[in-house]
């Protein structure tokens, strides 16, 4: 399975803010919001990665990311010339993700929780074996704001619909979802919505349509955000200081988890480590290594 991150977009809901910067950059506390993204896809155990970005931007990922390498896994990127959708950065990529399943992560959404390793593995195992797709709702106060999932009372999912006004729950659809390899059809098969983009819930409902679109519901154990505007990406950041400052342990440290996984090697991590030697950054890296 392959792994697509979206981090195009115009972030016009963080303006001024992100008049000229990229929003994936800026940072969630002590890391930018990218790494929270990439964090999920390397906790899915998934090493082959796409993402998705705006061409101006296309030089500053490299600068941040390269091709992965040190990291141990692979990363290419899609330059996308105007933000039309979520869809159309999944139809755009039809060239590198080769019929396969994938992981897709929206690159501004930040996801916490216990358990949170095995639901993405297990998860992945269930596409690879049965095919179809998988989204995650969490229980939100202001739907309007979400792509929302209406259940019937055996937890089938009945519709998906995208920022309704008039919401059939409480559910919105999180930024991660699990496709099988019919997802690059789907996204080519739609046609744009009434705000003219290429909307992820459009390819959900082909997949409603054949009965293949399931979901899980994340439980109270789980903090979930969308930090695409001022007060969320605020919160983000607040909730990551908490935890770290309380645990002494990294949320989205994509070093840490890259050698955990066993893709990167002591020698590695420390080399990563002495860049960053002069922030808390570097010397959690240094005690993780340490720490073995
Ligand atoms: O965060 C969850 C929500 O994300 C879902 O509930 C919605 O169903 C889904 O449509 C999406 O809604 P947003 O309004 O939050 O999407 P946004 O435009 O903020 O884009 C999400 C990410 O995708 C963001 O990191 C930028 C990137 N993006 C967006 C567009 C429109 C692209 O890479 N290309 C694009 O064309």
């Amino acid at each position: 399975m392959k792994a697509l991150i979206l981090a195009g977009g115009s972030g016009t809901r963080l303006y001024p803010v992100t008049m000229a910067v990229n929003k994936h950059f800026l940072p969630i506390y002590n890391k930018p919001m990218i790494y929270y993204s990439l964090s999920l896809v390397f906790l899915a155990k998934i090493r082959e990665i796409i993402i998705v970005v705006n061409p101006e931007d296309e030089k500053n990922f490299k600068q941040l990311l390269g091709c992965g390498e040190e990291l141990g896994v692979n990363i290419e990127y899609k330059v996308q010339y105007e933000p039309k959708g979520l869809a159309d950065g999944v139809k755009l990529c039809e060239d590198l993700i080769k019929e396969q399943p994938i992981l897709m992560v929206l690159g501004d959404n930040v996801l916490f929780g216990h358990g949170l390793t095995e639901l993405l593995t297990e998860t992945k195992r269930e596409i690879e074996k049965e095919g179809g797709s998988f989204i995650f709702g969490y229980y939100v106060k202001d739907p309007s704001r979400f792509g929302i999932i209406e259940f019937d009372k055996n937890g089938r999912v009945l519709s998906v619909e995208e920022k309704p006004n008039n919401p059939k729950s409480h559910y919105a659809a999180i930024g991660v979802y699990f496709f099988d390899e019919k997802v690059v059809d789907f996204a080519k098969k739609i046609r744009p919505s009434n705000r003219g983009e290429y909307e992820i819930t459009s390819v959900l409902e082909e997949y409603l349509r054949i009965g293949k679109l399931r979901a899980k519901v994340l439980g109270r154990g789980f903090a979930w955000f969308d930090a695409g505007t001022h007060d969320s990406f605020l919160e983000a950041g607040e909730f990551v200081a908490t935890i770290e400052k309380k645990t002494g342990l990294m949320i989205g440290c994509i070093e840490e988890i890259a050698y955990r996984n066993g893709w990167i090697d002591k020698k590695q991590l420390l080399k990563m480590a002495e860049r960053f030697e002069k922030t808390e950054y570097g010397k959690y890296l240094f005690r993780i290594a340490e720490e073995g």
